[in-house]
């Protein structure tokens, strides 16, 4: 079957870059994008294409040229799930917060209620895609709710996990390493896979295209994120012996890196990795091998957190012990708020954690990063629940001027590798801060000799 209409529910940071994307490259097929929040799609359906709600370079482009052509956001869920061939679900699936599996598990509530919706609406045979990341078997969940309380309709489920990485979502979408896509052996099964390998057919080539059984597509994805993430708090476990030994992590990451077992990407030391994945696809990993009794698989996955709050706690102590052991009304600046370069994404961002810290101190906090508001950066440290909402308004304070945020600060923190933060007038910025003038880089992003020649003590991550 040629597919015409396609579906996501969720218009988030995976949701809408991707189908921006698919529309742009098939312009024979309508996409909707429909999620429950209302301002989100309001966002999305903004004139002015720079109050789209996501901030990734390339995406409003795309998103110019193909809404209102094939490209929608809607928030008539049900309208989109009747008219499509396929729906993509790409919903929320935080750790849960509440009851068995607290602080670990994935929360699937969000992807049982999508299910539930799809089988309440659907009049025709559909092709329902996991593309949210899913614990393995999840698929068996949702073909249990679609063919139980369905109107006798067929639903064959795929998994199709993303890869994509914020800050680079457009690139990795218009060229990924691959495409995954898993499906039953059976004929039907087959040719549902068939009709999404043609749909990326579109714009990939064929031989990236990767079909599997669902079981291995659905537990992939959360084998590249540990992978991934393994790679980072290994290089920052050696962060910390390089600065007792003298050694530099960066010099060792290089030496590492070009031997091509090993390769040198995703070897950069930081203040920890952030981001709305990692932790939580490896403490829904950790949860997996658990409830199979694997308790030491999940202990070797869940190093790989402890190691990140490590690296963390490490930075936000670094500091406190480095301005003579008090941060009490000291003010501290930080420079970026988001997790990484080029998005406005904040979620698990390793300021949030830091800021915490020295908050607990007593030190004022003054926050300056492109593209983060100031409802965002409280909201972050409310979430936390360590202090009163007033407390921490009382401690923090976001500016839309990195001059200003740095004015009268007893250290600078980096946390965010922003690259505007290299083109700044460090000199300027000396001479408006109490001495000595501290820079604790985080990201390993600046210059240290020229910022150790104009005056400032310099500390990094790893040497
Ligand atoms: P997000 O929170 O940005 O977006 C999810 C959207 O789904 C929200 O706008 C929410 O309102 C909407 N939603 C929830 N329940 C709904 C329902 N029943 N009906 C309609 N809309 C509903 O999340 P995200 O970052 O896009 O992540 C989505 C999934 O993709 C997660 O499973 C995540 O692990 C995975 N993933 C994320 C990334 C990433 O970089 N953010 C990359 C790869 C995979
Ligand atoms: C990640 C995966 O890379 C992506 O494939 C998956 O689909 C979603 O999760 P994302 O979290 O968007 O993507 O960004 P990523 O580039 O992986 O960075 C995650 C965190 O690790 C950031 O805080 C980043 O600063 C940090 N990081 C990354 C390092 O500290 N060092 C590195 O070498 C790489």
């Amino acid at each position: 079957m040629g597919i015409t209409k396609i579906c996501c529910i969720g218009a988030g940071y995976v949701g809408g870059p991707t189908m921006a994307v698919i529309a742009q490259k098939c312009p024979h097929i309508q996409v909707t994008v429909v999620d429950l929040n209302t301002e989100r799609i309001a966002a999305w359906n903004d004139a002015d294409l720079s109050n789209i709600p996501i901030y990734e370079p390339g995406l409003d482009s795309i998103v110019g040229e193909a809404r209102g052509r094939n490209l929608f956001f809607s928030t008539d869920v049900d309208k989109a799930i009747e008219e499509a061939q396929i729906i993509f679900i790409s919903v929320n699936t935080p750790t849960k917060t509440y009851g068995k599996g607290k602080g670990m598990a994935a929360d699937l509530k969000y992807i049982e209620l999508c299910a539930r919706q799809i089988a309440r609406v659907a009049k025709d045979n559909k092709i329902v895609v996991e593309k949210s990341t899913l614990p393995v078997r999840t698929a068996e969940a949702i073909k249990s709710i679609l063919d139980n309380t369905g109107n006798g309709v067929q639903f064959q489920i795929l998994s199709n996990p993303e890869f994509l990485a914020e800050g680079t979502a457009v690139q990795d979408l218009l060229n990924p390493d691959r495409i995954l896509i898993g499906g039953d052996a059976t004929f039907e099964g087959q040719k549902a896979i068939q009709s999404l390998v043609d749909v990326y057919s579109n714009w990939v080539d064929t031989d990236k295209i990767l079909t599997t059984n669902v079981w291995s597509s659905e537990l992939s994805k959360l084998t590249a994120n540990a992978f991934l993430a393994q790679r980072i708090s290994s290089i920052n476990a050696m962060s910390a012996l390089c600065e007792k030994t003298g050694a530099d992590v960066n010099e060792v990451a290089k030496a590492i890196g070009m031997d091509s077992r090993i390769g040198s990407k995703f070897l950069k030391a930081s203040v920890g990795f952030g981001g709305s994945c990692f932790q939580k696809d490896i403490l829904n990993l950790v949860y997996i091998a658990k409830s199979y009794g694997l308790n030491e698989v999940a202990d070797y996955w869940e190093q790989v957190i402890i190691m990140n709050d490590h690296q963390k706690r490490r930075f936000s102590n670094k500091i406190v012990q480095t301005l003579y052991n008090t941060v009490s009304d000291k003010k501290i600046a930080f420079l970026g708020w988001a997790f990484k370069k080029d998005t406005n994404d904040t979620r698990e961002s390793a300021a949030i954690y830091v800021a915490d810290d020295l908050i607990n101190e007593h030190a004022n906090i003054a926050v300056y990063d492109p593209k983060v508001s100031s409802e965002k950066i409280l909201n972050d440290l409310n979430y936390l629940e360590t202090r009163s909402s007033v407390a921490n308004a009382s401690s923090i304070t976001s500016f839309l001027n990195p001059y200003e945020a740095c004015k009268n600060a007893h250290a600078i923190a980096i946390l965010t590798e922003w690259d505007e933060f290299q083109t700044y007038d460090w000199q300027k910025i000396y001479n408006a801060m109490q001495k000595p003038a501290f820079i604790f880089d985080g990201r390993n992003l600046l210059n240290g000799a020229a910022l150790r020649e104009i005056g400032f003590v310099y500390q990094n991550i790893g040497s």
